[in-house]
């Protein structure tokens, strides 16, 4: 594995694979490699010639007093496991590399990035797009491997390369899950044991919500009742939002049946102490609902 911390040199390196034909995986990361990073490096490696990963925590994304200081970090670590799992090319820029002077440029994807998480940190996806359009620019055509834990963010990276006509395709990969069907995501680590054990009712109130629909539930009001429920049974967790949307314009659909051709998806957001979990699940609608 090549490691490199420079725009210039990982230019150079990315047009010398071109030149000999060579097709990029790219898996842009904030490091604290878990389980669900290292997946979508192996499925990179799969179906590309060169895997690309960067580690760079992007200030741009993270909102005054969120926790930009205190996120996990581990380069040591991150190095062994991105080579162990495929990564050829290691991008590791500093902030002065990757923002030089203050920022005067930004991307804002409108519509897709207003709710939800949006609502919550509302500088957040123009900080992440921002930095997703940089880092393409600097990787050139490829196709980039995102998790679908984090549905929104890849709603609005496509919004973004298809706007933009960005020659990258974007693929989105499955959710890895903890034994208990906690996601995996870096900020777990932020868990003290008791928040851990009770972090899973995420994803237990939007199995409900998947079970409902698959059980032909119509009414994404039911659903959405029936997923609060769970939620408000566990003491630890605060309630950010829990809904049933449309998975590509992420907004909340009412009739659930209607979008049969363009299954539902099930989206929710739980603070637990100061960490916020995010989840979704995808669901499929019963023939006899779609007609
Ligand atoms: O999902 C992440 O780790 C980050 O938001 C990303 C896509 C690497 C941009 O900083």
């Amino acid at each position: 594995m090549r490691e490199v911390a420079s725009v210039a040199e990982l230019r150079d390196v990315l047009e010398a694979a071109r030149r000999e034909g060579s097709t990029i995986g790219f898996v842009p990361t904030m490091g604290y490699l878990h389980a669900g990073h290292l997946s979508l490096v192996e499925r990179a490696a799969s179906e590309c010639d060169l895997v690309l990963a960067s580690i760079f925590v992007n200030p741009l994304q993270f909102g005054i007093g969120e926790d930009l200081d205190a996120y996990p970090r581990d380069l040591a670590g991150d190095r062994e496991s991105a080579e162990r799992a495929g990564v050829d090319v290691l991008f590791v820029p500093s902030t002065a590399e990757m923002y030089p002077e203050p920022v005067a440029t930004t991307v804002t994807v409108a519509g897709v990035s207003e709710r939800f998480e949006g609502a919550s940190r509302p500088t957040h996806f123009a900080g992440v797009a921002t930095v997703v359009a940089k880092l393409f620019s600097l990787s050139g055509p490829c196709r980039a491997y995102f998790g679908e834990k984090d549905f929104q963010q890849v709603a609005v990276v496509r919004r973004m390369v298809s706007d933009l006509s960005i020659p990258v395709e974007v693929v989105a990969c499955p959710t890895v899950r903890e034994d208990d069907g906690l996601a995996m995501s870096s900020r777990n680590a932020y868990l003290d044991p008791a928040q851990r054990a009770a972090a899973p009712v995420l994803h237990r109130a939007l199995s409900v919500g998947e079970q409902m629909i698959r059980e032909g539930v119509t009414h994404a009001d039911e659903v959405r009742v029936a997923m609060t429920e769970v939620v408000a049974a566990e003491p630890l967790a605060e309630l950010d939002y829990l809904e049933v949307v449309d998975p590509v314009a992420l907004e909340p659909v009412g009739p659930i049946r209607v979008l049969a051709d363009r299954p539902v998806r099930l989206l929710g957001a739980v603070r637990i102490g100061a960490t916020r979990l995010l989840d979704n699940v995808g669901t499929v609608v019963p023939a006899e609902a779609g007609r």
